[in-house]
């Protein structure tokens, strides 16, 4: 799906970004703490002297930009939208910014209000990709243009650009951790394991999950790779809302009928952080074999705590700071009359056709470069991580 020579070019202006762009947003970002699970607004947690120095309006343009986040629950969300708020504040725009607590019928009224107050521009990270259409419409006949943040829109013709970490190299990655790890192409097997994705309504998780199975399914196919359970499908090891809380019931369930007899499970395959928190959560109370390989997305302090005490074996960062800046700067090509730099224009197609994309690169983070890439960049503080 994804191509090597996208990657090679994405890798240049990922370095490009990262020192121009991460650069001037770092104080931001990283005095403020990365939001525990909590129902305050972080944004209201910024450092004062962001507030204090943010322009009401600049000769680059200015105007109100609603920027739409699915819930706090999550804690990559908060940073999401904190760090967004102080980068367009940055940039000179004024700034509505709403969570929607997961709930579907929340982020579609909240959109209304956004286009009825008189936001010139929509940033969104849907929680259901398909239920937009409608409010997107009276944003499209209104004039508004959007951005589809970290997840795609779908079947909505109002999208005008979409800006993510490349969905497909994070599964790709994760994949290739379990089978790097297992050596599967030179260890006899066969080894087990079990496998969990995301929400279904979200578009990201068919990629993260199409990205693993491609390295792992040949594996699976020739009996090297095990999956007792037999849920291998996308349907059956997908986890609404990206529970923390389903993941573990459904691997107390496994663990049950497939584990307790001393079984061993040599691997899960986790497409994010707050799925593989259930999964660790589920093991600790119930497995009592040797821990497995554990795969995840997001770096939540939750799970690099478990990193570092050995209970999860990977994350993949998506430095948010880094997604910011590349919609900041859409934002501020649109908001000018001018086009988005995109880098991929042949990926994600919503059903309405392919929507122009600018793809960050996810990077790998383990035990031993977590230091370098969490600490030493800012991300969080040494603290945060005891
Ligand atoms: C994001 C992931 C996140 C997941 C759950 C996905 O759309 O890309 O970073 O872990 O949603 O919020």
């Amino acid at each position: 799906m994804k191509k090597k020579v996208i990657s090679a070019l994405l890798s240049v202006a990922m370095v490009a970004t990262l020192l121009v762009g991460c650069g001037s947003s770092n104080t931001a970002a990283t005095t403020e703490a990365p939001a525990k699970e909590t129902t305050e607004a972080p944004a209201a947690e910024a450092p004062s002297e962001e507030t204090a120095e943010a322009p009401a309006e600049t000769e680059a343009g200015g105007g109100l930009i609603g920027v739409a986040m699915p819930t706090k629950d999550l804690q990559r969300w908060n940073q999401d939208g904190s760090n967004m708020e102080t980068q367009l504040k940055e940039a000179g725009y004024e700034v509505d910014l709403q969570y929607a607590s997961n709930d579907i019928a929340t982020q579609v009224s909240q959109i209304e209000n956004m286009i009825s107050n008189g936001c010139k521009l929509l940033v969104i990270a849907s929680i259901d990709g398909d239920s937009l259409g409608t409010v997107l419409a009276q944003a499209k006949d209104a004039g508004i243009p959007v951005i589809a943040y970290d997840r795609l829109i779908m079947n909505s013709d109002a999208v005008t650009y979409y800006a993510t970490f490349d969905n497909y190299m994070v599964g790709t990655k994760q994949g290739e951790y379990i089978r790097d790890t297992l050596d599967l192409d030179n260890a006899k097997g066969p080894f087990n394991i079990e496998i969990f994705t995301g929400d279904p309504g979200d578009n990201n998780a068919r990629f993260f999950y199409g990205g693993a199975m491609d390295v792992l399914q040949p594996y699976i196919d020739e009996g090297k790779l095990v999956v007792k359970s037999g849920s291998v499908e996308f349907e059956k090891v997908a986890t609404a809302n990206w529970s923390t809380e389903t993941a573990q019931s459904r691997m107390d369930a496994i663990i049950a009928s497939y584990y307790a007899d001393g079984t061993k499970l040599d691997a899960v395959l986790c497409s994010n952080d707050s799925t593989a928190l259930g999964v660790e959560n589920s093991l600790a109370a119930a497995y009592t074999g040797e821990w497995p390989i554990i795969t995840g997305q997001d770096c939540d302090i939750a799970n690099v705590k478990n990193m570092i005490n050995g209970k999860q074996s990977m994350s993949i960062f998506k430095d948010t700071r880094t997604l910011a800046t590349q919609v900041v700067q859409m934002v501020d090509a649109v908001m000018k009359g001018g086009e988005a730099p995109v880098n991929d224009t042949e990926s994600y197609d919503n059903g309405t056709g392919i929507i122009p994309s600018y793809l960050c690169e996810p990077v790998f983070a383990d035990i031993n470069n977590y230091k370098e890439l969490l600490i030493d960049s800012g991300y969080y503080k040494e603290a945060d991580l005891q």
